[in-house]
């Protein structure tokens, strides 16, 4: 029997946002290894052998687009850089972002009464105007062409709140406590009212928005005892690796989710399961 492949993303267009970073770029590798035409949205675009390096793929299948989402002007251009080459998208991928680390130095890791406006507004700037950006200039593209998937990247920290405990070490450690700060939960927390909002928006403008939501990557210069300690709080007993988010991120990209709009696709190894 010759049974159409749901998942099959050959020639699809898609945009994937802060692909340079670790998620992203198994995003985009993922999905040009399917077939896919991937143009990658970062803020900066390193020269050419690191990209060779870093994207060592058939070049007609991707191209590099200076844009800084946080501006209307920027993500227009990067629009216009992939029509002109390959026509309007069929799937956006809103993975950039920005998230403190327990490397961040004090002043953005201290306490809530004194964490800084300006960072707030900073975070809040990539993570939701960013996105709000890419939706309606690329979302408002796809919405014309009466087709498309927008894939927004949440997280664990924007379903729950962190468990503090995790990071109690570095207090120990280094006489300096740190706090996982507010600015990521609450940015991150606002994109799954958002997803709901323009999914019901372009219900019927043949536009699915979903919001796929992971839980911490493993990184090797993660301090031992976050790991340890995150990995003590997590199900599955262990963090994610950077491609196990690939499987989820087809299925959302694909047809095989063509019925399914306004949802929150979670990949945690069990984290919110208690
Ligand atoms: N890594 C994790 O443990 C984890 C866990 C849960 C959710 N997430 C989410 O997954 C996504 C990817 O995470 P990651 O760890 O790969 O991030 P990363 O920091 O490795 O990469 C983020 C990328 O976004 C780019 N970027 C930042 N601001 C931008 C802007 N204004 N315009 C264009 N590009 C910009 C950066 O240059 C970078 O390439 C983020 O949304 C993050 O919040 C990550």
């Amino acid at each position: 029997m010759n049974r159409k492949d749901v998942f099959d993303l050959t020639d699809r267009i898609v945009v994937v946002t802060g692909a340079l970073g670790q998620i992203g770029r198994q995003f985009a590798l993922e999905l040009i290894d399917r077939g896919a035409r991937v143009a990658i949205f970062n803020r900066r675009i390193p020269d050419e052998a690191v990209l060779r390096e870093r994207f060592p793929v058939d070049t007609g299948r991707v191209i590099f687009c200076p844009v800084d989402i946080t501006k209307k002007a920027s993500v227009k251009a990067g629009l216009e850089q992939v029509v002109a080459k390959w026509g309007v998208p069929h799937v956006l991928v809103n993975n950039a972002g920005l998230d403190t680390q327990p490397s961040a130095p004090p002043e953005v890791s201290g306490p809530f009464e004194e964490f800084p406006e300006d960072v707030w507004r900073e975070v809040l700037e990539v993570n939701m105007t960013g996105t709000f950006l890419c939706c309606q200039v690329i979302g408002g593209a796809m919405a014309r062409e009466g087709r498309g998937s927008v894939i927004n990247i949440g997280s664990i920290y924007g379903m729950l709140s962190p468990v503090q405990d995790i990071y109690a070490y570095k207090a120990e450690k280094t006489g300096t406590p740190f706090v996982k700060p507010v600015a990521y939960c609450a940015s991150k927390s606002g994109l799954y009212n958002f997803t709901r909002y323009l999914a019901t928006y372009w219900g019927r403008k043949g536009v699915r928005v979903n919001i796929l939501t992971p839980s911490g990557v493993r990184r090797d210069t993660q301090d031992k005892e976050f790991q340890t300690n995150y990995c003590q709080r997590m199900p599955m007993g262990r963090m994610a690796e950077e491609d196990e988010f690939n499987g989820a991120l087809v299925f959302l990209a694909s047809d095989a989710s063509r019925y399914m709009t306004g949802s929150n696709l979670v990949v945690d190894g069990g984290w919110t399961a208690w």
